[in-house]
């Protein structure tokens, strides 16, 4: 599986398929990326979290079952939850 990299068109024009395409993600191998170095929290388990729910920083931690340490990832991963909620909403319209 490929990432695809959406711009505001479509977001627009896709939104059903890029709802899809994100929660797909969090499976695939190419997020092993850690979002958390601290906490070893990969890309795909905060997306994992923000599917289950999680809309809060707090929230992602506390589904990782870790606590933040120097919160330096606390902006990625509002941005994470920032963006899943943007593509919720869009998809709802
Ligand atoms: S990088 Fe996440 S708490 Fe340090």
């Amino acid at each position: 599986m490929s990432i695809k990299v959406c711009d505001a068109n479509d977001l627009q024009s896709n939104s059903a398929y890029v709802i899809c395409d994100v929660f797909a993600l969090s499976s695939s191998p190419e997020l092993s990326v850690y979002v958390c170095n601290c906490n070893a929290i990969r890309e795909r388990d905060a997306l994992a979290a923000i599917d289950a729910g999680a809309a809060t920083v707090k929230a992602v931690f506390t589904h990782c079952q870790t606590r933040p340490q120097c919160a330096k990832c606390v902006c990625d991963i509002r941005q994470m939850i920032d963006d899943a909620q943007v593509s919720l909403a869009m998809a709802a319209e």
